[in-house]
């Protein structure tokens, strides 16, 4: 019988560095300490109690912060506050699968600007910018960015907030990998530098787990009062037991122990990759992420990834095509996540990769 499929193809962290029983205890207190406020309705804003711890981390007013069910539903929001048919939206080129899936679904006109491996191409952008492209938004993952693994650097953040005030477009900051690094210099959030100017989201999914869906939106007094009025419409209140369990979780110090098992974790599984692929499939071309979850993958031109995706399946290992991330290209190109399997299984894997390459 074949063995299970390995998996770098899924953003989700494995079991073994969620906090299972860190989430039951903070379960226990939620229930105990506020129990009208944990099974109530509550309002679109959140969780109050864990809105505000939010707001102190970014050292913002809790009036601009809004808790969601996953930064999915704040992304969602956002767009649907921002976003109308024919809108001009800028995006990483490649960038998140599901932003660029929403984002047309709404009619808007995406224009893709090259991302390197210090962040998106400001050059390009301004060039784009002075051609006449209009974008009402810009969304950017600065850090450990979804798929690439690239971060923003600070002189190209201050670029960005440039061109964002002279050209009047909203800096979109999706930030759900930050407490995630491993190496190298922590950079300040855009939106610290300017936060009437940028709508900041991030998540609890990759510090605390998935399942548990609770992310935020942090930006402007006027902006989060108008998309708590969306969310009343959507849906009353997002789930006010989850909030209060990550509230508690957060609270007791557990929060910054979960960060620290998964970095340690994911520390030792990135080098397992860099070294694997490095022995096992020269050929690959990739620039080691400095945190998060994803390694971009660069075969020579010509390889013909969707075949490779085929064969590597035929192995039982899976990964997404770059494709996925683009709007044309890169076929020649893949994400690799090592958030979900352990450094025996990454060797392993990397090893049944390599052995498909070389079938094509
Ligand atoms: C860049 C980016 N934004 C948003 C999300 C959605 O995260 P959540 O689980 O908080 O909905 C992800 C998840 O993979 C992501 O990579």
């Amino acid at each position: 019988m074949a063995s299970p499929t390995i998996s770098f193809a899924r953003g989700a962290p494995s079991l073994d560095i969620i906090d299972v029983e860190g989430l039951r205890d903070a379960a226990v207190r939620a229930f105990a300490n506020d129990p009208a406020g944990t099974t109530a309705y509550g309002t679109s804003i959140g969780y109050p109690r864990l809105r505000a711890w939010i707001a102190e981390r970014h050292g913002v007013e809790p009036e601009r912060v809004l808790v969601t069910n996953g930064s999915m539903q704040a992304d969602a929001f956002l767009f649907e506050q921002l976003i109308g048919s024919g809108d001009e939206v800028i995006v990483e080129r490649p960038t998140y699968d599901r932003t660029l899936l929403s984002l047309r679904a709404r009619g808007a006109r995406v224009h893709a600007v090259e991302l390197a491996p210090d962040g998106i191409d400001t050059d390009a952008l301004a060039t784009l910018l002075s051609e006449g492209a209009k974008p009402k938004l810009a969304h950017i993952i600065p850090n450990f960015q979804n798929p690439a693994g690239y971060t923003l650097s600070r002189a190209k953040r201050q670029a960005l907030l440039e061109l964002a005030r002279k050209h009047e477009f909203v800096v979109f900051e999706d930030d759900p990998y930050v407490e995630l690094r491993f190496s190298g210099e922590r950079l300040e959030t855009m939106l610290s530098q300017d936060p009437e100017r940028v709508v900041y989201a991030s998540s609890f999914s990759k510090t605390v787990c998935p399942g548990i869906r609770v992310g935020y939106l942090v930006g402007p007094t006027e902006l989060i009062a108008q998309i708590a009025k969306l969310a009343t419409g959507t849906y009353i209140s997002p789930n006010m037991v989850s909030q209060s369990i990550v509230y508690e979780f957060c609270a007791s110090g557990a929060l910054e122990r979960s960060i620290e098992t998964v970095k340690t974790a994911l520390t030792k599984r990135l080098r397992t990759l860099d070294v694997a692929l490095r022995r096992e499939l020269p050929e690959a071309e990739f620039v080691a992420p400095e945190g998060g979850y994803f390694m971009w993958v660069t075969l020579p031109q010509g390889t013909d990834v969707a075949a490779l995706f085929k064969a590597a399946a035929e192995r039982g290992v899976a990964f997404v095509k770059g494709t996925d991330f683009l709007m044309e290209g890169g076929e020649n190109t893949l994400r690799l996540a090592y958030s979900g399997v352990t450094p025996e299984e990454v060797d392993e894997g990397v090893s049944r990769l390599a052995d498909a390459y070389r079938s094509l």
